[in-house]
């Protein structure tokens, strides 16, 4: 029997005064802040997979949660801003932000690649402003705008202030002005940097991803495309956990993903640690996927891959932001980057072989893949959406339960736990 605390459309404002009970569905215990908030995180990271649950609607729109995790996780773990083949040659820069704060990958003219501030140590300026510089492109100096202090970016000096005009007739010691770097560690060609000095190397923990990734040569491919979805209104791990798994492809995607890798024949990987693969093999009837004008959307493959490869989807995820959807012609990175409790930027960025770019018809290839992307990314949207709509109401927790095919998102959480809350990896 329904109870009455159950409201319907045509019940007036009484019944939704008459205080809860502990027995009504709505009953919440008070809120007790971040510290609750961190211990339930703590709870909840160690159950085991078999009795996992969704993590409190707080997670993803508490102010406090974010502030933590803007600090404890995207200011301090390795966070990925790019790949190889954007700064491939000397003289190449990439401006990024997804650590929250401004930075500038650059290679020096030996090959060296650097993670430099790009906040100019005079006033603060943006030394390479979105307004009058591209994203990507060559510089032989970083001269801020501003002023027109000059700094260096070759090797050990890179980040030296080389020349601040009319700056001589005060007490300033030019040797010691730099802008700061961030360590850099290029994984798979993917670039990974971290604002935390003491950062452990990022590659022996992800060495479980070692053999999944290695077929597909990262390093060795190049930038197709890149694509942004900005101001998402949801908070990013609803996205991130959302591309995470593939249940949600008989759901979100039944009449497009679902069938061509059916979400039920994925075989997620035991990992452990930040580190997450599974496997999808292809539909065995499944059609061709096809582009406007019946265009083949099948590119240039990968060369050497072998026939698991070549036979289905790999997934590897790596926390806190990144999945990598790897298939025989293509590996699609997107990282999600917040940008409030309950907004975040979408960064898509599709590799493909480097031959690809010598087909007559890249170019047609490229507007019939961002197309494709855009259809599957609509899908994603009404269910990252639709989630965030619900976790603003702030429900009693749901007792939410997790899928075997959900196994990433339980690992996220003994993450988020050992950042936020020091909990230690796998605790109990
Ligand atoms: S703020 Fe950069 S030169 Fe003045
Ligand atoms: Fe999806």
């Amino acid at each position: 029997m329904l109870h009455d605390g159950i409201s319907s459309p045509h019940d007036g404002p009484s019944s939704l005064h008459d205080g809860p009970s502990p027995l009504h569905d709505g009953f919440r215990p008070p809120d007790g802040g971040l510290p609750a908030l961190l211990g339930e995180l703590t709870r909840i990271a160690g159950l085991p997979l078999e009795r996992g649950e969704t993590l409190p609607a707080r997670a993803y729109t508490s102010e406090d949660f974010h502030r933590l995790e803007r600090d404890r996780v995207f200011g301090s773990d390795w966070v990925c801003v790019g790949h190889v083949d954007q700064v491939a040659r000397p003289g190449d820069y990439l401006r990024t932000d997804v650590l929250g704060t401004p930075l500038v990958i650059t290679r020096d003219e030996t090959g060296e690649l650097h993670a430099l501030s790009r906040v100019c140590r005079h006033r603060f300026m943006d030394v390479l402003p979105a307004e009058t510089t591209p994203d990507q492109g060559s510089l032989k100096r970083l001269t801020c705008p501003y002023h027109t202090w000059t700094y260096r970016l070759n090797g050990e000096f890179a980040g030296r202030l080389a020349g601040a005009p009319l700056m001589n007739k005060v007490d300033f010691d030019r040797a010691a002005c730099r802008l700061p770097r961030y360590r850099l560690e290029v994984w798979h060609g993917l670039l990974m940097v971290s604002g935390d000095p003491d950062a452990p190397p990022l590659g022996p923990q992800l060495a479980d991803l070692d053999a999944t990734l290695a077929p597909y040569r990262l390093a060795d491919l190049v930038v197709a495309y890149t694509e942004r979805w900005d101001g998402v209104p949801a908070n990013w791990k609803v996205a991130f956990e959302n591309g995470s798994e593939n249940y949600h492809h008989m759901g979100s995607h039944a009449d497009t993903l679902e069938r061509i890798l059916p979400g039920k024949d994925t075989v997620v990987d035991e990992c452990e640690g930040r580190g997450f693969s599974m496997y999808t093999p292809f539909a065995p009837d499944m059609e061709m996927p096809r582009g406007p004008d019946g265009m083949d959307l099948v590119g240039t493959l990968i060369p050497g891959l072998g026939m698991r490869q070549l036979s289905g989807m790999t997934v590897a995820g790596v926390f806190p932001n990144m999945v990598l959807a790897l298939l025989p012609d293509s590996v699609t990175f997107v990282r999600w980057v917040p940008t409030g409790p309950a907004t975040h930027d979408a960064l898509v960025t599709v590799l493909v072989p480097a031959q690809a770019r010598q087909r007559p018809d890249f170019d047609a290839y490229v507007t019939a893949s961002k197309e494709q992307f855009k259809v599957i990314q609509a899908e994603d949207l009404v269910a990252i959406r639709g989630v965030q709509r619900g976790l603003a109401t702030d429900p009693a927790p749901s007792g939410g339960r997790f899928s075997h095919l959900e196994r990433p998102l339980w690992q996220f959480q003994r993450y988020l736990a050992e950042r936020l809350a020091g909990v230690g990896a796998g605790a109990p």
